[in-house]
Order: C-alpha cells, then structure tokens, then sequence
C-alpha cells in the first residue's frame, strides 16, 4: 500500500510531497495578500508528513504551528522555547539536519547584523553537511529581499542563492517569501520551480510578474489585481493556475488584527528530548569553547615567556651598544690625548658604523654590533666612564655631536677647530679666510654659515664687516641642559673640554 502524500494546500490544486523535495519555491505578493498564510499552510502540510525544515522567521510569525506539530521555536523573545547562543547557530543547524527536527529560527529580536551572521553560520553548516546526508529538506525564508536583495553581493545572498539554484541535489529546497518582488534576486527567481502569486500593485512588482508569466502585460495586469486576500496564480512549468489557499489551520500570529479577541492557544509543549539535544549542543559549545580559552591562554603565555626572553636580549645588546659607543675616537683622544693617529683610525671606524647604522635595518645592526663588540674595549671603556663620571645618555650626545661634526667638510672642520682653540677671540671673515686659503666670501656662504645654523659658531657685526668666534661654552649650557640635575656645574666644564678636543681633532 502506498503511503498518501497529497498536500491540502487548496482545493483547486493537486500537489503531492514528492513535488517539493529539492525545490526552490517564491512566495511573493504585498504586505497581507495571504503569503505568510500559504507559506504558513504549505510548512503545515509538511509537517504532517515529518518532513525536516527551518523557518527563518524575523517577524516571529510561525510559533502557532507548535498548536499541532512538534516544532521547536528557537532564538530570543517571548514566544521561543529556547533561548540560544548566537555562536551557536553551526551546532544547531547540524542537530536539526541530523535529527530531523523542524525549528522555527525566530531572531525577530536580533540586530540585522546578529541576525545575518547567525544565519550565514547556520545555512554553511546546512549546505555541508546536507552534502554528505543527502536527505530531503526545506529551509523558508520570510522577507527574502532582505537576504538576497536585488544588486547586492553578500555572502549569506550567495550562500542562500546557492541553496535555492543547486541545493535539489543535496535534497535541500527552499520557499522564498517576499513582499517586495523587484527588490529580490532575479536569478533566484527566475529559477524558481514553484511560484505561488499573489496580488501586487506597483508597477516594479509587475513587471517581475511578467518576466514570470508567460502572458501578455495587459492580461498579467488585469488577473493580478484582481486577486483577492488568499487567491494566488500556481506556476510550476507548464501548469499555471488561479488557486484559493486554504486558511491555516494552526495559530497564525501574523494576522491582520481585527476587533474579534483571538486568545493565543495552548501550545503543544514541544518535546523534551528536542529541548535536550539543542541544550546539549548549548554545553559542548560552552565546552569547546572553555577549552579554546584554556589553549588560547596557554599560547599567550608562551607568547610572553618569549616576548620576556626576546626583550631580554635586546637588553643585552642595548648594553653592549652603550659600551661600543664609547669607541668614538674623540673620546678616546679626550682621555688618551697622547694618542691622536689611534684617535684618527677610530673617527673613520665610527663614521662607518655610523652610516651603517643609517642604512641597516635595526636587528641587522644589533647583530653587527654584537659580532664586532671587543671585549677589552668594552672593559677600558668602563673605567673611562668611571674616570669622567658623566652619564651615559651624556657621554651618547657627546659621541652623536662629535659625529655630526666629522661629517661637516673640511673648511668647516677647520675653522670651528681654529675659533675654539682660540677662544674667545673674534676673527673677522677676511682673516679666517686668510688662514683657510681661500676667498672671504666663499667662507662666509657656506662653511660659516653652516657654522652658525649648528649654533657652535657665533658672529657679531664689527667695522670691516661680521666677525666670528666660538660659541662652544654657551652651545653646551644649552644642548645638555637637559640633563640637569643628573650633571652638576663643573660637569659642563668636563663636557666643553672633552668636546673641545673632540672638535678640534676633526680638523
Ligand atoms: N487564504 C486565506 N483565507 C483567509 N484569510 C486569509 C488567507 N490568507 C491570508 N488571510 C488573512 O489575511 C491576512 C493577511 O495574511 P498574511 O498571510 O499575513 O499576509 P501577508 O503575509 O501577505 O502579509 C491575515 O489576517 C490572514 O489570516
Ligand atoms: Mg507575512
């Protein structure tokens, strides 16, 4: 004996359960033309026959069909049996595909972007694992338009757009419900193998209904707006058919309020173990992910513990730059004034690693600094600074104007040695121009002027033109200022001495 599978979806129209499976149907027509109710009476009639399906439903419409069937409501608000997880869309969706458990997804109370995500989660989900199962069901969406708008490229629309075109395969079928016709994928609908119409009124709406039917306008006009609350035109390939949709026989929330007092019924208490399943998928969520805290903070502290060891290191290299920086031959000429050719070969090695340190990039040069760090360098340099006493910051500004300097050409160089050797005497441009070789105001263009921008060289307007003198002491009252209180008074005598013969072994 074969089993019945007509679906009493109208009494003008013969339709049978094995039409549905794998198909993409659209419910389509204005704001109370009768779609949630032939959407409402269609899930009805598969839930009769047990047949597996989600209701994607955002304006919470669909609880009533718990009056005769076993469906669970879940999401947030007032009418749900579960409250869910967001997070947890993936594991629901599997447990509802599985189990064949039919779920009402009311996320009327989300945040469109919540309700997007959850749904993009929930939908890849069904898309895979309907792939390996391969077994009949059917996912309705109200307000289609808002997931797979017209013009529109998301990636929920081509999931769902991809359920709707290649999901028969797969067993999976999909009713579109949509009040604004024009605003929905064309492609959807156009493949659509099922169309239920309902009436529509705007011009943009009637036009897709004639890209649908194979009428002429003026006859798809003149049938369509005559349809009344319920009435649709049944399109499904050759068979195109005027029909009345039989009125939902279980709760319908959506109605259109009237002043009859309609009391929400009694709804069937939905079973147990479906409440069980979803609540289980809840804890092993929350387990999963307990346990992926627990990794990710396991891999943070590692993290640090090597950060700590890295920062360490740097921290040794940091101190051994310290120490190679007091190579800067200068220094080494302040306190080992007899020795000016050492002195020399060392202003070269530093002005390298100076450029090196321009154009290396930073670990590279840590790395060079380390390889070429000496031992007793480093030692001797110790006791220079025990000797002098100054800070190391300090020592690293007299090393970096001392490298400045040598940088300068060679005029320059030479005067600057000249006028702070001399201190404080005044030259005018003529004779320092005298003792260079060369002509006054070529001096004073360039190598004076240079001079004076780096505020180590002062002039004053005399007769017969500018003169010119050191500035060194006052430079160094303001350029280690800073330092103050960490130097004291006759700190500032040490550093004008150390780099006046800095300086003056530039030239
Ligand atoms: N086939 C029908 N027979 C009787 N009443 C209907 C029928 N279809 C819809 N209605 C009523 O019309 C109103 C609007 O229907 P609904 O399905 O909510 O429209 P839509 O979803 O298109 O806005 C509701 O009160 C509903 O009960
Ligand atoms: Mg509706």
């Amino acid at each position: 004996m074969t089993k019945n599978t007509s679906l009493n979806i109208s009494r003008d129209l013969a339709l049978n359960l094995e039409e549905i499976i794998g198909q993409c149907i659209a419910i389509l027509g204005i704001r109370g033309s009768g779609k949630s109710n032939t959407a409402g009476v269609i899930f009805e009639e598969l839930l009769k026959h047990n047949y597996p399906l989600t209701i994607v439903d955002i304006d919470g419409e669909y609880f009533g069909l718990k009056e005769h069937f076993e469906v669970l409501v879940i999401g947030s608000g007032g009418n749900v049996d579960i409250e869910i997880d967001l997070e947890s869309a993936a594991e629901i969706a599997e447990i509802s595909l599985e189990k064949s458990i039919p779920l009402v997804l009311d996320l009327s109370s989300y945040l469109a972007e919540e309700r997007n995500e959850f749904l993009k989660n929930y939908l890849k989900r069904i898309w895979s694992l309907a792939g390996k199962l391969r077994r009949p069901y059917i996912i309705g969406i109200e307000e289609s338009h808002e997931f797979i708008p017209q013009g529109i490229r998301t990636e929920l629309k081509e999931l769902i757009a991809r359920i709707a075109l290649r999901g028969r395969k797969r067993g999976l079928g999909t009713i579109i419900i949509s009040q604004r016709s024009a605003k929905v994928e064309k492609d959807v609908l156009s493949q659509a193998g099922m169309l239920f119409l309902h009436r529509v009124v705007h011009e943009a709406d009637m036009r897709v209904y004639c890209d649908l039917l194979p009428w002429r306008k003026s006859e798809v006009k003149e049938v369509i707006t005559h349809l009344g609350t319920g009435d649709s035109v049944y399109v499904n390939g050759e068979t195109i058919l005027p029909i009345y949709i039989r009125e939902r026989e279980t709760f319908h929330a959506g109605f259109t309020p009237s002043l009859e007092v309609i009391a929400t019924p009694q709804l069937k208490q939905v079973s147990q173990s479906i409440v069980a399943a979803i609540e289980r998928a809840k804890k092993g969520k929350k387990h999963s992910q307990e346990g992926k805290l627990q990794q990710e903070i396991m891999r943070i502290k590692e993290k640090l513990a090597k950060k700590d060891q890295a920062i360490q290191q740097l921290e040794e290299v940091a101190r051994t730059l310290g120490y190679i920086k007091f190579e800067v031959p200068s220094l080494v000429t302040a306190i080992n004034p007899q020795k000016p050719a050492h002195s020399e070969k060392m202003a070269n090695l530093t002005e390298e690693q100076h450029s090196a340190k321009q154009s290396l990039p930073t670990a590279v040069l840590y790395k060079s600094a380390i390889s070429t760090a000496k031992p007793a360098v480093t030692d001797q340099n110790k006791t220079n600074r025990k000797q002098n006493g100054l800070p190391l910051a300090v020592m690293r500004h007299i090393e970096s104007i001392t490298t400045r300097v040598g940088r300068r050409d060679i005029p320059e160089r030479r005067l600057l040695s000249f006028l702070i050797n001399r201190a404080p005497a005044i030259y005018s441009a003529a004779q320092l121009a005298a003792w260079i070789g060369c002509a006054p105001e070529i001096i004073e263009t360039i190598p004076l002027q240079n001079l004076l921008d780096l505020n180590l060289v002062v002039r004053e307007r005399r007769i017969g033109g500018y003169h010119y003198r050191s500035n060194l002491k006052p430079f160094v009252l303001k350029e280690f200022s800073l330092y103050q209180p960490d130097i004291r008074e006759k700190e500032f005598h040490l550093i004008t001495v150390i780099l006046k013969k800095n300086l003056t072994a530039l030239a």
